[in-house]
């Protein structure tokens, strides 16, 4: 596999470890007019830099392919993401606010799932969102929003009219910024001399020990580990000063930071963190390495039994047009001639085809009706929820599938 270097501290020492093929835009759900054209496509590839540690994806499509008028993501249709984001703004409200004049910042707001309950704490809170159809949601809630991606030239230009931040907060966003240079030059245009920073992605020791490489698309350009981030941000005159793991979207890491000069002092969570990580080996290539054959030998162990089930003349079904839904089937080639369907809860998402694979989405409705053999869930974090609230399609004798680490029956 070519190279490239690597997109943070420039090191040509950037190793390839995982190619998961040509893939479409995860959240490109098509209309049957659309089956008809050709799709647009790039190479999943991952790669790994033993100078800054940071993991991130080779090729990288233009943010404005992803974050537009019609970004198919709203944050707030999850319960689980609500509660957990009020525990986020009780945190950030009793903890991290000391004015109640100064300003506070969310990179990412999306409908306001985070900006509303911040905003109760904080009558100064702004939202910086470039999909202009959530932004809308969130502006009709009463909140402000500016409908744009974050440059350092908005964020001299917002500190000029609302002032500097004592917050600048991002749920699952800072992983989907390529340019992290600019971002870390934002950070100092909007931060005051104390002001806090705090940023929730997904975390790169769950990914590599869950086997979870369907967490690897487009929008997720880096994966962060403890160790690449706190030296992208002292780089930058920034730094770590608390970590904490959280259990959303599969195994989460939420950061505190600030100013290198802030009185802050940098607590003992970041430390042993980094520890935690030379422990798992994610300092060196070889991790990533195992990684990524465990990943082969997982999606032959899916195709094997997916291919079995099918001989035997069984029904399949998919579960759930998640945007991992995309990753998976991509990379291990399932389609219509496997799926009857993947049915799902998001109305927007029925009538429409998965991307690359074209296999039709339709209502659960549809699954209720005239029960499959199996189905097999395509968004393992929520396995848990869907087993429970399908009790009915296990009492008719179907049997649910997942598939990481090895795929199996449940
Ligand atoms: N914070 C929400 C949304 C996460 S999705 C949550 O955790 O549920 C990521 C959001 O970040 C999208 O709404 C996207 O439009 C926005 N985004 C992407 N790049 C951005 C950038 N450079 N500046 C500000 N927002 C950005
Ligand atoms: P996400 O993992 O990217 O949040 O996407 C979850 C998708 O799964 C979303 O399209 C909704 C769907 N879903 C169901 O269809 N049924 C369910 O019970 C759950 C929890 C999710
Ligand atoms: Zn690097």
């Amino acid at each position: 596999m070519p190279s490239k270097p690597c997109r943070i501290c420039g090191d040509d020492a950037l190793h390839p470890f995982l190619d998961l093929g040509e893939m479409p835009i995860a959240n490109a759900f098509l209309t049957a007019d659309q089956l008809r054209q050709p799709e647009y496509k790039f190479r999943l590839r991952t790669g790994f830099c033993s100078h800054c540690l940071m993991v991130q994806l080779i090729d990288v499509v233009d943010p404005k392919m992803l974050f537009h008028d019609h970004y198919a993501y709203y944050s707030s249709i999850s319960r689980v993401m609500d509660r957990h984001f009020a525990g986020l703004a009780e945190l950030i409200g009793e903890s991290l606010l000391y004015d109640r004049e100064l300003p506070l910042y969310e990179i990412g707001s999306n409908d306001g799932i985070l900006l509303e309950k911040l905003a109760r704490w904080n009558p100064n809170a702004v939202g910086i969102e470039p999909s202009t159809n959530v932004a809308e949601v969130a502006r009709n809630k009463g909140l402000t929003v500016v409908g744009e991606f974050l440059t350092p030239a908005l964020a001299n230009e917002l500190a000029a009219k609302y002032g500097r931040a004592q917050l600048v907060v991002g749920g699952n966003v800072l992983c989907h910024i390529p340019n992290l240079k600019d971002l870390a030059k934002s950070l100092d245009g909007l931060l005051d001399e104390e002001g806090v920073f705090v940023f929730e992605d997904p975390y790169l020791l769950e990914i590599v020990t869950q086997l979870a490489y369907d967490q690897i698309y487009d929008e997720h350009v880096y994966y962060f580990s403890v160790s690449s981030l706190s030296r992208l941000f002292e780089s930058h005159g920034l730094r770590l000063f608390r970590v904490q793991p959280i259990p959303v979207h599969g195994g989460s890491m939420r950061v505190f930071g600030c100013r290198a000069g802030s009185r802050r002092p940098t607590e003992s969570s970041v430390g042993d963190q980094i520890e935690l990580e030379q422990e798992n080996g994610l300092g060196a290539p070889e991790a990533y390495t195992v990684f990524a054959e465990r990943v082969a030998q997982s999606r032959q162990s899916l195709t094997d039994l997916l291919g079995n089930l099918k001989r035997e003349g069984k029904r399949l079904i998919g579960y759930a047009a998640a945007s991992k839904a995309t990753v998976i089937l991509n990379y291990c080639g399932i389609g219509p001639e496997t799926l009857e369907y993947v049915c799902d809860t998001t109305p927007t998402k029925h009538g429409l085809f998965t991307p690359g694979t074209h296999v039709p989405i339709v209502p659960i409705e549809t699954f209720a009706a005239d029960y499959p053999d199996y189905a097999f869930v395509l968004a393992w974090n929520h396995l848990k929820e869907i087993v429970e609230k399908e009790s009915a399609f296990a009492s008719h004798g179907g049997k649910f599938i997942t598939h990481i680490p090895t795929a199996r029956v449940v």
